[in-house]
Formats: structure tokens, C-alpha cells, sequence
């Protein structure tokens, strides 16, 4: 889909803008075009994976640690006086979850109903609603009785389901319970806790060991150990193609022991020991490298897979005769999504239930190499840890784009056939000066973040960081990525980031998708409906060579014409537009949809209230005589147009043709 600015006018020459603004689309001539990708970048930032897209309902359910963080009960009340405590004991659930929950009955058997054990209250509460949740739980130890799961208010107590397990433990090994639970009423809000009790008398040794408690909601297509649905439909409605993982600053870990190591996450749950992250808590690794892989997946995305190439967050580096094992790990993983079943690691991907490789196109070497380590990080990326991976995987499977984590700005020859990656969160002045910044740079490019963070004139970084997406940084973003696609011969996609963010555990400024545990609670942002128009399939056939000289390729049967353009900074109200396709029948119909802000540039849409500042008005169009279509857009404004394809026009009238002759 071509995206065409207006705001090549507004920047490029700042001219008033007076008169209506001609924009004629030639036939011929102009540079080759490709697809261009859109899409997100998604890592476990401040509970956006755990406690946000990833779906599991209970906080730290595995009692996971770290090189970093020490196991905790965090997340977990004791219930009528039982006594709850971690414990490493001599046959651990599994080699990765070597730590559990004794519940320690105590005196409490001689206490009320005898009913004892523990809730947990979830990532900021739980959503409680009548729908089939599925639950699971390990247990050790010597009971006779059974277990009952619930779903209650931590509010006023009310039970809004429970279910009855019949108990199959042994004082010798850990044995799964599985569950089912329903409730009977939706929960009122989202202050509710899952508890899981038991009979005190029917326990022979005073305490029963737990691990690896979980419960999720109905998932995201219904995939087991999936994702949060409103989320992932909050983020698929914005027709993204592209999902760059897992995730940057994650991937590099905090140091070179603590990296987002891909093979933690595979498999059974609990087969994964979790993860120390980088943004200062314990991760369980439920959203592992199979969970994104089904989410692309899911949602038709291109994958951009990033691997770890030697730099950590702390600045660790590996030395150049230290990387080769990281290297072969880098080629595992890579076979691991694309390669046969025949193949070692396609063979484990097939067992965990996808025989077919999944298509890859897109590795990212590293992230942010420019940043940590400082100038040595980036030294050694350009002297060894780029050029070796690059040749390694090239040699491997050369129809791979292998992409540097930093870009030509960064001040990289990247070496042929290497690809860049280029980062930018700006203002809204800085975005509208990202228009023309790739038309000379013959290096391809993918856009892997980007994003309107800070207010013009701001104080930067370290501060004037805005809470959320606004109508004016939207429409920055708006002129960048127009920008960007005007190149889509080399630039290969662009990615917001980051995508989804907790209201209850955040400080990063503007992020597209805001939520809580209460669904009513997701808000889309300004960005969300510019990023949201449907974005053309197949190869764009419009693309500005030059401010207002277009070329569009006529491809046999995908008719339709794209014409994407934003204005920044008009100097009238209303901005005459008069476009025409070079060859467009007139009477050839389009829909013109214009997006259009609040009247403070500075509106946002606020979670707290759930106004939708952005108003998207649709309109059909009819090119003249001439082939032309005459429409106007305020200042801050989008405009998307879509011609109706010829081929369906003829259709169109065969089938009026045929409903005279009838
Ligand atoms: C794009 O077109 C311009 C003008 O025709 C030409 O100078 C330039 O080399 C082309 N770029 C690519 C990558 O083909
Ligand atoms: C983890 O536990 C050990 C042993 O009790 C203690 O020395 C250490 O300070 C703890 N670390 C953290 C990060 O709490
Ligand atoms: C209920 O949960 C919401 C969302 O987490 C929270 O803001 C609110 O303070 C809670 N209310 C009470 C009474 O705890
Ligand atoms: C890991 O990195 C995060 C983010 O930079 C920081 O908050 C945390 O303290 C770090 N932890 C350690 C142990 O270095
Ligand atoms: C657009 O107008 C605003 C408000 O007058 C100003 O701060 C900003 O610098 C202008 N930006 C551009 C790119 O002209
Ligand atoms: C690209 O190159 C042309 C021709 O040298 C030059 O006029 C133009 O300013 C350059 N554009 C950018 C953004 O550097
Ligand atoms: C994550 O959330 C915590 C608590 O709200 C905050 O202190 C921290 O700065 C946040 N980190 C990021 C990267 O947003």
C-alpha cells in the first residue's frame, strides 16, 4: 500500500499552503517496489507478556528464580491458618522447577469446615467471567480427599465458580491435577483471586507440596498456553504483517549469562526455569519462542527473528574466540523455525506440534549493538560479531536477509548482503524529518522501532517523555512512515514499538495498546488508527520518486490503486487535494477515508475515560472526466484512498447487465 504525503509539502519547501495541491500518478518511470511490512515489536516489558498478552491468570506460579531474583511466595495468601512455604526439595517438580509450596495444615484441621490452602490474586487482579477456564496444578504428598478450585471476589468473598478435583497424590512423586471451571455469574470487576483449597483431615503428614499452578481463560484461537484474546485482537486489528521477536533489550539479557535464551521456552511449562528479563522482574518463559512462532502464525505475520550475538545490557561482549558455540546457536535456532522435520532442531519443533518449518525470511543479528558496551559494543560488532554471523547463516541459507541491529546512521557500512535496522523514537518535528531520510541510502532497511515519545521542544530522553500517544506524534509517525514506504524498494517494514503496556506497572511513555486485567480497560491509542487501515497485500504500486512525480504498475488482476497521504502543519484550514492515477477510467469509484484529532494536538485517548479522540470519516469518491478525485483534509490529518479495482468493476456491471436481462 503507498503511502503519498502531503507533508512533502509542508516540510520540504514549508510553502503556505494556499492553493490545492495537485498530485498527479504517472504510469512509468520511477524505482522498483516491493511489499512493505508493518508491524510491532513485542517483549515481556514491565508485565506485557506475563500479566498482558500472555494469558495465565496466576502470578508467580512456579515459584521461578534467577541468577537475579530469589524464588518468592509473592502472589500467594494462605487460606484458614494453613502455613505456606518455599522448599527446595530433594526431588523437585522438574530440573527447571526445582522450588515448590509446602502448605503446612498446622492446627487448622480442627478450625472451621477444615477447608485450608492458598489464593493467588493474579497480575493486578484476575477478569472473571462465564466462560470454561482450564486450570492445572502439581502436587506432592500423601492425601486422601479432593481439591476444590475457585473463582471468588477479593472485594466481598462471592464465589463466582468453583469446581470439585478428585485427589490422585502420592507421598513419592509429583502428579498433575488437571480442571475445568465455569463460572456461574461475571465477576463485577476485576478484583477477584483463584483459590485452591483442601481437607485438612485428609492429609497424613501435616503438609502438601504444590508447584506450577495455573489457569488461563479461553486463548487466542484457542491455542493451549496462548494468549490474552482481546489483546491479540486488539493488536490484530490493526492489520499488522511483520512481528519482529523476541522483543530487543530482552534478547540481550542483562549479561551474558542472563540472555533471552530461546531454549528455556520450549515444551512443557514446567521444563522451563523462566527468565531474570531486563525490566527488573522474574519472568515464568510461558511466552517462548513457539508461543510467538503461533502468533505469527495466527495472524499471517512476516517474522523477523533477532539472535543473540554476544552483547549484554551490562556491556558483557563475547570475545571473538568465545562466539563460535553462539553462532551455532544462532543456526540451531534458525533450523529450529525453518528447518525440516528431518532436520535435529526441526525435529524438536515438529514434536512440540508444527512438522512444517515456518517461513523465514528476516534474522536480526543482536539488538541495539550501537548502545550497550558503548564504544567497544559497537566496535566489536562491526569487527567480528556481525561478519561472522552474517557469513554464517548466509552460507547456511542464503535466501536469508541477515539484518544488522544497527543502521547506516549509526554509522555502518553494513556489509552486502546485510540489511540494517534503524530505531527511531522521536518527536513529532524529528518523525516529519524522517521523510525523505532513506532516499539516498541503498542499503536495505527494516524500521524496527519507532515510535513519537517525546513533545517538540521537550526535554529529551530523561524527561518529557509523554504518557501516551498523541494526535500530533501521530501524525509524525504518520509522515515518517509515508516516507519510509516511499522507499519500499529498500525498506523492508516498519515496527511499532513497543506495543501493548500495563496501566498497572509502567513508567515508558507511549505505547500503542494500553490494558489492565479488566478487558473493559484496553484502550487503542491515537497510533492505533493510524497504523489500522487495511494495508494493501500485494506489492504497493504507487511510490513518490520525487515530491508529486508517482508511478503506479498496473498488475494484472489486483486492480486496486493506494493513495496514502498526511498533512503537518497546513497554513490553511483545509487543504484542496486533486489526485489522479494516470490512466484511471473516469467514473473508476475509490473510498476516501480521512482521519482527523481533537482540536488540542496534545489530545490523547485516555484509558481513565475511554474517549476515542480520532474521528475516521469514510466517503465514496468518482474520479471526473479527467480521472481525477477532489477531495480536501484539515491540517493533522490522514488521508488512505482506494480505487475500486477495474476487474471488479467489470464485474460489476456483467452482474448489472445480467440483472436487466433476468
Ligand atoms: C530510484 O529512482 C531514481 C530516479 O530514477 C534513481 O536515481 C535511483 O537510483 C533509484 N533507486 C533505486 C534503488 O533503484
Ligand atoms: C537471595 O538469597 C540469598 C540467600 O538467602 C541472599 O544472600 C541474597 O541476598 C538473595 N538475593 C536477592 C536478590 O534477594
Ligand atoms: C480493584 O482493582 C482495580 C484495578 O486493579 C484497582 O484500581 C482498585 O483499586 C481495586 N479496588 C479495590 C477496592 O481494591
Ligand atoms: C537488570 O537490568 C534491569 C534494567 O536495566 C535493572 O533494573 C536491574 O536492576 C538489572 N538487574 C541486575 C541484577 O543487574
Ligand atoms: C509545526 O507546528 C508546531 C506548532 O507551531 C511547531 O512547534 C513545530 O515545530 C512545527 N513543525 C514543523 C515540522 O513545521
Ligand atoms: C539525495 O541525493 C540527492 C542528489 O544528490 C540530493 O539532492 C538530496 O538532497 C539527497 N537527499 C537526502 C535526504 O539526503
Ligand atoms: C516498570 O514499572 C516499574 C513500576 O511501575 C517502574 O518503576 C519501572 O521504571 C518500569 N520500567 C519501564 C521500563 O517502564
Amino acid at each position: 500500500m503507498v503511502r503519498v504525503s502531503l507533508a512533502a509539502l509542508a516540510t520540504a519547501a514549508a510553502l503556505p499552503l494556499v492553493s490545492a495541491v495537485d498530485i498527479s500518478v504517472k504510469a512509468a518511470g520511477g524505482n522498483a517496489t516491493s511489499p512493505h511490512q508493518y508491524g510491532f515489536l513485542h517483549e515481556d516489558i514491565n508485565n506485557s507478556g506475563d500479566g498482558g498478552l500472555y494469558a495465565e491468570l496466576i502470578r508467580n506460579r512456579a515459584f521461578q528464580s534467577s541468577s537475579i531474583f530469589n524464588s518468592t511466595l509473592e502472589g500467594w495468601t494462605p487460606v484458614n491458618g494453613a502455613a505456606l512455604s518455599l522448599k527446595d526439595l530433594d526431588e523437585p517438580l522438574s530440573k527447571a522447577l526445582r522450588t515448590s509450596m509446602n502448605v503446612d495444615v498446622g492446627s487448622s484441621s480442627t478450625k472451621g469446615d477444615g477447608q485450608v490452602g492458598f489464593f493467588n490474586d493474579g497480575y493486578w487482579g484476575m477478569d472473571v467471567k462465564i466462560k470454561p477456564y482450564t486450570g492445572s496444578f502439581w502436587v506432592k504428598g500423601d492425601y486422601e480427599g479432593s481439591f476444590t478450585a475457585s473463582l471468588q471476589s477479593k472485594l466481598t468473598g462471592e464465589v463466582f465458580g468453583s469446581t470439585e478435583i478428585r485427589a490422585k497424590t502420592s507421598p513419592s512423586e509429583w502428579v498433575e491435577h488437571e480442571f475445568k471451571l465455569t463460572p456461574t455469574k461475571d465477576a463485577p470487576n476485576s478484583n477477584n483471586t483463584f483459590s485452591l483449597t483442601f481437607d485438612a483431615a485428609g492429609v497424613k503428614d501435616g503438609s502438601l507440596d504444590f508447584n506450577l499452578i495455573s489457569l488461563f481463560p479461553p486463548t487466542y484461537k484457542d491455542r493451549k498456553n496462548g494468549l490474552r484474546i482481546d489483546l491479540a485482537e486488539a493488536i490484530e486489528g490493526f492489520h499488522p504483517t511483520l512481528l519482529r521477536i523476541p522483543g530487543g533489550n530482552m534478547l540481550e539479557g542483562n549479561n551474558s549469562n542472563a540472555w533471552w535464551d530461546w531454549k528455556n521456552t520450549l515444551g512443557p511449562l514446567k521444563n522451563r526455569p523462566g527468565f531474570s528479563g531486563v525490566w527488573g522482574y522474574q519472568q515464568s518463559n510461558g511466552l517462548g519462542l513457539m508461543e510467538y512462532l503461533w502468533l505469527a502464525e495466527d495472524m499471517d505475520l512476516e517474522i523477523v527473528l533477532g539472535v543473540y550475538d554476544g552483547l549484554s545490557l551490562n556491556g558483557d561482549i563475547i570475545p571473538k574466540d568465545k562466539l563460535q558455540p553462539f553462532v551455532d546457536d544462532a543456526l540451531d535456532q534458525i533450523e529450529f523455525v525453518s528447518g525440516a522435520a528431518s532436520t535435529k532442531w526441526g525435529a524438536v519443533r515438529a514434536e512440540l506440534g508444527h512438522p512444517a518449518p515456518f517461513k523465514l525470511q528476516y534474522v536480526e543479528v543482536g539488538n541495539e549493538d550501537w548502545l550497550a558496551g558503548g564504544d567497544e559494543g559497537w566496535d566489536t560488532f562491526k569487527e567480528y560479531r556481525f561478519p561472522m554471523l552474517l557469513e554464517a547463516i548466509n552460507k547456511k541459507y542464503p535466501h536469508i536477509t541477515v539484518i544488522s541491529s544497527g543502521s547506516v546512521f549509526d554509522g555502518y557500512d553494513i556489509p552486502a548482503p546485510g540489511a540494517g535496522d534503524y530505531h527511531i523514537y522521536g518527536t513529532p518535528d524529528s518523525l516529519v524529518e524522517q521523510f525523505n531520510l532513506f532516499d539516498n541510502v541503498t542499503i536495505p532497511h527494516i524500521i524496527g522501532e519507532a515510535a513519537a515519545v517525546h513533545p517538540n521542544g521537550g526535554l529529551g530522553w530523561d524527561a518529557g517523555l509523554l504518557e501516551y500517544p498523541w494526535w500530533s506524534g501521530t501524525i509524525g509517525e504518520a509522515v515518517s512512515m509515508i516516507g519510509y514506504e516511499r522507499n519500499a524498494d529498500r525498506i523492508i517494514g516498519a515496527a511499532y514499538a513497543p506495543i501493548i503496556r500495563s496501566l498497572d506497572r509502567w513508567q515508558w511513555a507511549a505505547v500503542m495498546i494500553q490494558f489492565a486485567a479488566d478487558p473493559a480497560k484496553t484502550t487503542l491509542s491515537t497510533s492505533w488508527y493510524l497504523w489500522e487501515p487495511p494495508h494493501d497485500p500485494h506489492p504497493p504500486r504507487v511510490v513518490l520518486i520525487q515530491p508529486l512525480v508517482l508511478r503506479h504498475r498496473q498488475e494484472r488482476g489486483q486492480g486496486h490503486l493506494p493513495f496514502k497521504g498526511a498533512v503537518f502543519n497546513a497554513t490553511t484550514d483545509d487543504v484542496p487535494v486533486s489526485l489522479t492515477f494516470e490512466g484511471l477510467r473516469p467514473g473508476t469509484e475509490a473510498e476516501l477515508t480521512i482521519l482527523t484529532g481533537p482540536e488540542d494536538p496534545y489530545g490523547f485517548n485516555d484509558p481513565f475515560t475511554g474517549v476515542n479522540v480520532v474521528q475516521t470519516v469514510k466517503e465514496k469518491l468518482v474520479a471526473d472526466d479527467e480521472g481525477r478525485f477532489e477531495f480536501s483534509m484539515p491540517d493533522l490529518s490522514i488521508a488512505v484512498l482506494e480505487t475500486k479495482s477495474s476487474k471488479c468493476l467489470k464485474k460489476q456491471k456483467r452482474d448489472m447487465k445480467q440483472g436487466l436481462r433476468h
